[in-house]
């Protein structure tokens, strides 16, 4: 069953009066339990193609479904549900809390959901076991080494269960044990069942993956032949460029003085129950 289809994605930046065309009709089938690599030089679209997957910006024109929903007949709010419910990010510099501790960043997800404290910190304890980092629960980001701050932030990525897990040069910044070290995570995920797109640059990471697809300037270089999902041409224009409101990853959050979370008014959390 395919869990993501993108059809005819064409991405265009306005910067004052200049058009920036940055993807250029990029179609991609994703069946559920992929394990797919986007590969490409950088400035060829890789990062804009996963905001767009992400649902952390829209298309200039184009269709997407996620799970059989039309993602572009979404409000803003819907986006963050799905967004929410459907997928874990993971960021070439790891998007962690600074200030906040391993646990810490790693339950933020569930709070958004609405899950009581003790079971954050329940299933934010079993995540870092997962995934090596028991013993660093109440470690800050800066006394964490790279690997393992990106563990942490797998560990936040998963948290919810979403089944679609996106990593954007996950290993970009890290040494090669770290990275196998995170190569070897995504593999268990995937065997799991967790579908996953990656992108990166080297070849290396993407042998990880089953599938790859190749980006040069927007455009996937050669369609795979179960890159295109059907005849279907169509194209419905999406006029509305609009920078999301929020992503977890990108917000900065305020903590209360026992170091609990402070949710903003605009991300009104249900069912907190202390
Ligand atoms: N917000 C933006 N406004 C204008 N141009 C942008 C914006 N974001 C990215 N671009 C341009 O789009 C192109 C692709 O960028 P990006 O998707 O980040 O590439 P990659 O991740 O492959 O390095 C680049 O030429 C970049 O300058
Ligand atoms: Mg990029």
């Amino acid at each position: 069953m395919s869990i993501l289809e993108l059809k005819n994605i064409y991405k265009t930046y306005r910067q004052g009066k200049l058009e920036v065309p940055v993807l250029k009709d990029i179609s991609l089938n994703v069946e559920e339990g992929d394990y797919c690599a986007i590969m490409g030089p950088s400035g060829s679209g890789k990062t804009t193609l996963m905001n767009i997957i992400g649902c952390l910006d829209l298309p200039s024109s184009g269709e997407y479904y996620l799970g059989g929903q039309d993602v572009l007949a979404n409000n803003d709010a819907k986006l963050s549900d799905l967004r929410l419910n459907s997928i874990g990010f993971v960021f070439q510099s790891f998007h962690l809390l600074s200030r906040q501790s391993a646990l810490e960043n790693v339950v933020l997800p569930l709070l958004y959901a609405g899950v009581s404290k003790k079971e954050r910190l329940e299933i934010g304890r079993k995540a870092l076991e997962r995934v090596g980092l028991g013993d660093r629960t109440n470690f800050k980001p800066t006394q964490l080494s790279g690997g393992q701050c990106q563990r942490v932030a797998i560990a936040r990525a998963m948290v919810n269960s979403p089944k679609i897990l996106l990593a954007d040069e996950p290993t970009g910044a890290l040494d090669t044990a770290s990275g196998d070290q995170i190569m070897e995570i995504f593999h268990q995920l995937n065997e799991e069942g967790v579908t996953i797109i990656m992108i990166t640059h080297e070849q290396e990471i993407a042998d990880h993956a089953h599938k790859t697809f190749h980006i040069r300037d927007g455009q996937f270089l050669v369609p795979a032949a179960d890159n295109l999902a059907n005849e279907d041409i169509s194209t419905a224009t999406n006029d509305a460029i609009t920078e999301n409101v929020y992503s977890y990853s990108y917000v900065e959050h305020e903590f209360d003085s026992a170091g609990d979370f402070i949710p903003k008014e605009s991300e009104a959390v249900n069912n907190e129950s202390e």
